[in-house]
């Protein structure tokens, strides 16, 4: 199958993203055109070809804006600029355009709930003192005490650690104290500030009007806090919590869906939505309000047949009353890459359990990832792919001295943070930069921002092409399929009984999808064709931890 052939995507499709492939960008990781060892937009317009060849309709980047990069871009100083190591808004405008050509939409990340220290409003408010309006955008609060030196109150960072920090005044005495659910760096924004909401929804604008076909939204759940600054309660009811998917925040999301309605071609919102209970999480995803969500719940579960069945019936079960399609997702830039994980004796994601040195078997892990591919493939809905999980990468341990990511620090370097999914990815070549950096005008290339390990040397894209068994060719198979197949993406599901141990089901127009995770070879339905495989049969069955599709054949 060609994917070079593919039509470019109908611009009044607008159904485009229930089925979509997305893949995600992390910029400063994918590929570097300028030869300073950091990821650039010329780096990823170089890379558009390969992207058109796996075969993706849909490109999502973490944000390339303006940043001082204390949260890796998750600190934005203005969200109108491209990040000067990125490159400029001009280029971000031709990467748009040039995607589209080949068939790929884009879809950008929004950070609403905060900003960085160094955005204007920020630095305004700052500078305003206690009282004034710049300081009604954000959380400015007294201590408590008669000294004002106890915190107003002990909500616990996703980052671990404390939520507020105390100012200084000009003159020097210790002042107010500001809000920031994740890093000192990142003051929280007050939606309920009139410009606050007028502001996102320019920026939506703005980013619209550049032809973006989507934005992915940060931390969508925590927008709204509790103006009584409640403490957190031993168990918060729905809508209790004060920090976190307060009733409020519907109203602002279907504004940003009015926005985005009145754009032609579909302009998608997808919530990063991490919420234990799925009623409250598809309650986002209502006709007026988000497209789409990501699917943490499959995402955190570990590689056991039981656990992942019950994902997705309780995926498929709550997104159906909505009528929003269930979005599948192994990883992204924040969690412990699918090889590594799928490899350890526990397999299951969570951010508090994460140590250094966890055993892994990398053969297994390699081999659940690939199985974890297809079976995630050919589920109903849209599908997101974290750029290097097509290429089998395994988390790096990144030497101490290196680390950047605040989790690592804020959780006093208990937790290695995740800089080891966000190594630069191996493109070519037997060495670092493995291909990552275009040589400069003078011909150098300076170190990539986080060190390349030796095991990268046999995972390059160029090394993989070659290789009809690698991970890459895997990947560029399924989506050839994926997309010359009507039955996949969005639409019916049924499952198959073939025993415990197995995740079967069918898809419209006979297509078939079985995973094995027992040790037993399972046998595959005579009268069906294997379309592909993610590990060779043994005598006609499917081997332990793998995933094959098939097609049956009409009659049977
Ligand atoms: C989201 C991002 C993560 C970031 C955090 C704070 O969870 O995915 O990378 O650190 O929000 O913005």
């Amino acid at each position: 199958m060609d994917n070079a052939v593919r039509p470019t995507p109908a611009e009044n499709d607008p159904l485009w993203w229930r089925s979509a492939v997305i893949y995600q960008v992390y910029v400063r990781s994918f590929a570097d055109g300028n030869g300073d060892g950091t990821g650039d937009l010329a780096g990823v317009r170089s890379r558009l070809p390969y992207l058109r060849d796996l075969g993706v309709d849909a490109i999502w980047f973490t944000p390339w804006y303006a940043s001082p990069l204390a949260d890796g871009g998750y600190d934005v100083s203005d969200y109108r600029a491209i990040h000067p190591d990125f490159g400029t808004l001009r280029e971000a405008e031709l990467l748009v355009q040039e995607a589209l050509e080949l068939g790929i939409r884009t879809i950008v990340d929004v950070v609403p709930n905060h900003v960085s220290e160094e955005h204007a409003w920020f630095r305004a408010a700052l500078a305003a003192g206690p009282g004034s309006p710049e300081r009604e955008r954000f959380w400015f609060h007294d201590g408590l005490g008669q000294d004002g030196a106890g915190i107003p109150t002990h909500w616990v960072s996703p980052f671990a650690g404390e939520t507020w920090t105390r100012t200084t005044n000009p003159d020097g005495t210790p002042g107010e104290w500001y809000l920031h659910l994740f890093t000192p760096q990142q003051p929280d924004l007050n939606w309920n500030h009139p410009d606050v909401r007028r502001e996102h929804e320019d920026i939506l604008k703005f980013w619209f009007d550049r032809g973006v076909a989507g934005v992915r939204i940060d931390s969508a759940a925590l927008l709204i806090k509790d103006p009584e600054l409640a403490e957190v309660p031993e168990q918060p009811g729905p809508g209790e919590h004060p920090t976190q998917d307060r009733d409020e925040l519907h109203d602002v999301y279907r504004a940003w869906r009015a926005v985005a309605d009145s754009y032609p071609g579909t302009r998608v919102l997808v919530g990063e939505i991490w919420l234990p209970e799925i009623d409250r999480f598809v309650q986002y995803l209502r006709p007026d309000e988000m497209h789409t969500a990501f699917n943490f719940d499959f995402l955190s579960r570990p590689w056991d047949a039981a656990e992942l069945r019950a994902s997705i019936d309780l995926t498929l079960g709550a997104h159906a009353p909505v009528g929003a399609p269930s979005t599948w997702v192994l990883s992204n830039h924040d969690v412990t890459r699918p090889v590594t994980r799928y490899g350890r004796e526990d397999s299951s994601f969570a951010f508090l359990k994460k140590r250094f040195g966890v055993p892994s078997d990398a053969e297994l892990g390699t081999r659940r990832a690939r199985a974890a591919a297809l079976l995630t493939a050919a589920l109903p809905g849209s599908l997101y792919i974290y750029q290097g999980d097509e290429l089998g990468l395994p988390e790096v341990d990144v030497p101490l001295d290196r680390i950047q990511d605040p989790m690592h620090f804020r959780s006093a370097g208990i937790d290695p943070g995740r800089d080891g999914c966000r190594v630069p990815l191996p493109w070519s070549g037997t060495e670092p930069p493995y291909g990552f950096s275009a040589p400069d005008g003078q011909g150098a290339t300076a170190a990539p921002w986080l060190p390349q390990p030796s095991a990268f040397a046999d995972l390059t894209v160029e090394h993989q092409a070659a290789d009809p068994g690698s991970m890459l060719s895997l990947y560029r198979a399924a989506l050839a399929v994926r997309r010359a197949e009507p039955g996949l993406g969005d639409g019916a599901f049924e499952w198959l009984d073939l025993g415990p141990g197995v995740l079967a089901f069918r898809r419209p127009g006979g297509f078939l999808s079985i995973t094995n995770f027992g040790a037993e070879p399972v046998e595959l339905p005579a009268s069906a064709e294997l379309v592909l495989s993610s590990a060779a049969l043994a005598d006609g069955g499917l081997p332990r931890d793998s995933t094959a599709w098939l097609r049956e054949q009409p009659g049977d």
